[in-house]
């Protein structure tokens, strides 16, 4: 939401489009309160409608990128929401450690915009910081069976690996396979529009 003057925020028209489906997913697999990590937050646009859909939940969102921290921590501090925390600088590969484990953990569209390390240290972070039972939530294209899902997505990936041969659409069994290697078992994988999948895993 702009505040009368001030220059507009950037915005992300898939944020815009994929941020109440996820909501719809979280509104079930969450917990009722305690605080929820967002890696990778972008634009901030996730963190401030999830902020203001779940009020009992409060939203750490983060950045690894100064240049994207500062125009999100600017969505932030106009957000104004009292269960909207400012952002961390925080990179999967070197997090800051955190004082008490979260109740979720949630990753919108990084694993596949990243070299598979960074789903990795993912996976073995979330693991520390996810107490037992709660979920990291991950959302994404993602192939199935070593089989894109849709020709939009085999299209995407082919994109993404021009632009950098270590990124690329994961496939979901390598994802669930490590993620037990890390006490993380899945839950659920529910359909998205766009050929998306919201991953939900659990801490055991
Ligand atoms: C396509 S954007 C998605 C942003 C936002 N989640 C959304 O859906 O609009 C990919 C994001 O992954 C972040 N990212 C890439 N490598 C990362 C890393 N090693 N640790 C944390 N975030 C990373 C980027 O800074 C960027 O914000």
């Amino acid at each position: 939401m702009s505040s009368g003057g001030s220059p507009p925020l950037s915005t992300s028209p898939a944020a815009e489009r994929n941020k109440q489906p996820i909501a719809d997913v979280l509104a079930r697999v969450l917990p009722p309160a305690g605080l929820v990590l967002e890696i990778a937050s972008g634009t901030g646009q996730h963190a401030e409608h999830f902020a203001r859909a779940f009020p009992s939940l409060t939203w750490q969102p983060s950045e690894p990128d100064a240049e994207a921290l500062a125009p999100l921590t600017e969505r932030v501090r106009r957000a104004a929401l009292p269960n909207l925390r400012a952002p961390l600088e925080l990179d999967v590969h070197e997090p800051p450690l955190l004082r008490s484990t979260v109740a979720a953990v949630i990753c919108i569209n990084m694993i596949h915009i990243a070299p598979w390390w960074a789903c990795a240290a993912l996976l073995l972070h979330a693991e520390r910081w996810l107490a037992p039972g709660a979920p990291l939530v991950l959302y994404g294209p993602f192939k199935r069976g070593g089989k894109h899902t849709a020709p939009s997505n085999a299209a995407f990936d082919a994109q993404l690996r021009a632009r950098d041969p270590e990124w690329g659409v994961r496939d979901l069994d390598d994802v669930v396979a490590l993620a037990r290697r890390h006490s993380l078992e899945l839950a659920e994988v529910v359909a998205m529009p766009a050929n998306n999948f919201s991953v939900v895993l659990r801490r055991q």
